[in-house]
């Protein structure tokens, strides 16, 4: 199992670019999020705060298993309503079910074991009010010479189609998917942009 914390403590955080993901920065610039949003494995917050600034009122929640992801999160100057909280997302607090109108999604399904994929998106419904939306960046093929399918270590791909049904199966119905125009260097093509809304029925 990846220690994040170590990772964080020493230095060895190769995800992070030290800015938004390309393909939220685009979605925000024609659509700011509203309401309240959760921004699960945010590590060191580039996402939370770029939504926080695309929209005065939003109140946006980053949330991270490492102590000093979050600390590090908590030392930038603030951009809006942003906040960060140390948790896990498999063991969401009573007060974070039920209350968010958007999840956006980046970089933490590739990083959890695939075999909690269920669990992540239980949390992820769960932590969505009915009829809330997941907004995600979803990495599908993060891999190449050095890092296989099958070698256990995280960023973990997924094929589309499985991605896209396990999304129906937690009762999401997906209003838009599509390849985003941009990227960080190196992953362009691997990614989905993908909006799905809770409680909707598939196909939509
Ligand atoms: C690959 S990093 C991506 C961080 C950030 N999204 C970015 O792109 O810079 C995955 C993050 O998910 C966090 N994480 C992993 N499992 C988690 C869990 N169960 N609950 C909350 N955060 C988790 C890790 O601590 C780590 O910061």
């Amino acid at each position: 199992m990846t220690d994040w914390e170590h990772h964080y403590q020493q230095g060895e955080t190769p995800w992070d670019k030290g800015f938004p993901a390309p393909p939220l920065a685009d979605f925000l610039r024609a659509t700011p999020l509203q309401g309240d949003i959760l921004v699960p494995g945010c590590g060191l917050g580039h996402d939370v705060r770029a939504i926080a600034a695309a929209a005065p009122e939003a109140r946006v929640l980053g949330l991270d298993l490492a102590p000093t992801a979050i600390d590090r999160a908590r030392s930038f100057p603030p951009a809006g309503r942003e906040r960060f909280t140390t948790g896990d997302l498999f063991a969401l607090d009573p007060e974070l079910r039920d209350a968010f109108d958007w999840v956006w999604e980046h970089t933490c399904y590739c990083a959890i074991d695939p075999a909690r994929r269920n669990d992540y998106l239980k949390a992820v419904a769960t932590a969505l009010r009915p009829g809330g939306h997941l907004l995600g960046v979803f990495y599908l093929d993060p891999y190449d010479d050095d890092h296989r399918p099958g070698d256990g270590r995280p960023p973990f791909g997924t094929s589309l189609a499985d991605l896209e049904d396990a999304l129906r199966a937690h009762g999401f119905g997906i209003l838009h998917s599509r390849v985003p125009d941009r990227a960080y260097p190196g992953r362009e093509g691997r990614e989905r942009i993908i909006l799905a809304k809770r409680g909707e029925p598939s196909g939509t």
